[in-house]
């Protein structure tokens, strides 16, 4: 499990702005930085103007987007890009919590790797995985 210090140190970072329709706030999620947005055509689009954390690798942002149970994470991976997952625990369906370096469930202590793979059980499958197409300015996140 990550300490306490090295959660609050790594989530200073965070930022507050709005634009386009959706809102970027420093919300009550341990002052991650969280956008509030809406699905449009199954498909949620993630400027690059209201994220630009995400251009430093393992850097995040939480999206709340109505229709969604979970929020959604986007984190910025070496050698991956960016990548977005559920937060929703594979195993009963908890809301796990971002991590520096994890992704960790509260309710029965299952453990994902950033890239969603499971490290501890209780839980099995890894976490959803979405597609994300970069465009220069944009992130558009598939939802299926
Ligand atoms: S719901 Fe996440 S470990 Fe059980």
């Amino acid at each position: 499990m990550s300490t306490r210090r090295n959660v609050l140190k790594y989530f200073a970072g965070a930022i507050i702005s709005s634009a386009g329709g959706s809102l970027l706030t420093t919300g009550c999620s341990a002052g991650l930085a969280t956008l509030h947005t809406k699905i449009r055509h199954n498909t949620i689009l993630v400027s690059k103007a209201e994220a630009p954390q995400l251009s430093a690798l393992n850097e995040i942002l939480l999206i709340y987007a109505a229709g969604l149970t979970t929020p959604i994470i986007l984190r910025s991976i070496e050698g991956q890009g960016v990548i977005a997952l559920s937060l929703e625990c594979t195993h009963r369906g908890c809301e796990v919590r971002p991590f520096p370096n994890s992704l960790e469930c509260t309710c029965h202590g299952s453990e994902f790797n950033t890239l969603g793979e499971v490290v501890e059980g209780p839980a099995i499958q890894p976490l959803k995985k979405f597609k994300v197409v970069e465009k220069t300015n944009s992130w558009t996140i598939e939802i299926p």
